[in-house]
């Protein structure tokens, strides 16, 4: 009796294996992806200025920065560590993770700043208001300190994971950066 019934109850487990394999690897993928909320937030809402805003971020830049972090495009001995506990298979669905969730609400008000010259051209990647799009990231809502070292590491030529971004950075002085990234943070 048993023994005829244990090929069956085995296809059955298997079938059921198979079954369940795709929603078990995301909630593999999940689970792993929690050790990114210790730096980027447990609501989207980075621990410090200086850690960007990954929530409701696009979803081609994440898979690009994360893939670029992985193989030294841009450097970044922190993110290098953490991005290369992803395999290339786990970065589409991650980056979509993160991407899927809403963009952080502000926690304090800002006084709203005047928009600088000089920001139409990078409305033209970027979006109008800064929201983003294929392939540029949104800037709007991103902290002062984080935009305004990311713009100066294009300008000194660290970060070159993007050309085009180090020359348009490089037209600009310290003082229009500084002035650009306040107006962005704002928004
Ligand atoms: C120990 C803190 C820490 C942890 C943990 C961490 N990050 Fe980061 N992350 C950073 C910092 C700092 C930067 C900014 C790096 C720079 O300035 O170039 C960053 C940048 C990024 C960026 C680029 C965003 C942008 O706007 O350019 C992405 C995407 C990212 N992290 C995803 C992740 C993912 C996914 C994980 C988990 C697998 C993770 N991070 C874990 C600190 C962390
Ligand atoms: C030709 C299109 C283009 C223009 C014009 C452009 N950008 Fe970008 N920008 C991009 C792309 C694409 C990236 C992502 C680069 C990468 O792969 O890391 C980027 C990245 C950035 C980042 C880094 C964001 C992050 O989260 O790490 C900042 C800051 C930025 N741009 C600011 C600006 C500002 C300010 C201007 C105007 C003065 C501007 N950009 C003009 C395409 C553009």
């Amino acid at each position: 009796m048993l023994n005829h019934r244990l090929p069956t109850v085995f296809g059955t487990l298997a079938i059921m294996a198979a079954l369940s394999a795709p929603a078990g690897a995301a909630e593999a993928l999940e689970t792993k992806l929690q050790i990114c909320n210790t730096c980027h937030g447990e609501n989207g809402q980075p621990i410090d200025a200086t850690i960007p805003i990954i929530w409701g971020q696009t979803e081609y830049f994440i898979v690009k920065q994360l893939h670029d972090f992985k193989s030294g495009d841009r450097e970044n001995t922190v993110m290098a560590s953490f991005a290369k506990r992803l395999t290339q298979q786990e970065l589409r669905p991650a980056a979509q993770y993160f991407s899927k969730k809403p963009w952080p609400a502000r926690t304090s008000p800002v006084a709203a700043v005047p928009a600088p010259d000089g920001i139409a051209v990078c409305q033209i990647c970027h979006q109008p208001g800064f929201v983003g799009g294929l392939p540029a990231p949104r800037l709007a809502g991103q902290s002062y300190e984080y935009l305004v070292e990311a713009m100066r590491t294009f300008a000194d030529g660290e970060r070159t994971n993007n050309m085009d971004m180090v020359k348009i950075m490089q037209e600009l002085s310290p003082a229009q950066r500084e002035a650009i990234a306040r107006y962005i943070s704002s928004l």
